[in-house]
């Protein structure tokens, strides 16, 4: 059985083009995000999608410069939530995080139904992309969605322009799961394989 496509198709890509995102369709992306499950269905998820010219400029002044190329987005969803919106079970399981992450899943998949690219990044000053957006301050914003659909790949660095076009790469299946019990092999080296 082969993955599912958009599984398949979502890349992390960073040659966007500037043309605007219809609200209909980013407003598809949050619905999508929003029928993702969560521990006792407490839909932890707090997403702001913006658009605004001027509170876009805010936001993309609070990008680290190595995100540069996010400068050309027409548009961002911010994702954020509060460990107390959420269960909060022993032996760590704090779910508000993990239930966050899959909405942040489900928007870019639907992104990838769109045509668009949705790329992740925690490359921004926390403080202040929560000033731009009005975020209170234990509200913890986790994630920048960068939007737009593909365009030209001509103001990427060198680094980034190969990145566009390779493979994938990811550690091998052993290293990531094991069938029945924990394997010695699931342990990252001692450099935490980073
Ligand atoms: C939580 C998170 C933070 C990330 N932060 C950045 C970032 O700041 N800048 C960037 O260019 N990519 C960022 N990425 C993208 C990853 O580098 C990318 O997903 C990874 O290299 C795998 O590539 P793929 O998504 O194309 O499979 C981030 C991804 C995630 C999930």
């Amino acid at each position: 059985m082969s993955l599912v496509s958009q599984v398949e198709h979502r890349r992390a890509l960073r040659a966007l083009s500037e043309d605007q995102i219809p609200r209909q369709t980013l407003l598809r992306l949050v619905e999508a995000a929003c029928l993702a499950p969560s521990c006792a269905n407490s839909q932890p998820w707090r997403i702001l999608t913006v658009d605004d010219p001027e509170r876009l400029a805010a936001l993309k002044a609070a990008l680290t410069p190595g995100n540069y190329w996010a400068l050309k987005a027409p548009a961002m969803a911010a994702f954020a939530t509060r460990l107390e919106w959420d269960a909060r079970l022993d032996h760590g399981r704090d779910y508000a995080f993990f239930d966050l992450g899959m909405a942040a899943m489900n928007y870019q998949l639907q992104a990838v139904e769109e045509g668009l690219i949705a790329h992740p990044i925690a490359g921004f000053d926390a403080a202040a992309a929560k000033l731009a957006l009005g975020i209170p301050e234990g509200t913890v914003l986790l994630t920048l969605i960068i939007l737009g659909y593909p365009g030209d790949a001509s103001h990427l660095s060198a680094k980034h322009l190969a990145a566009e076009g390779a493979a994938r790469h990811r550690k091998p299946l052993e290293e990531l799961s094991a069938f029945d019990t924990w394997d010695s092999q699931l342990e990252p080296p001692p450099d935490g394989g980073l």
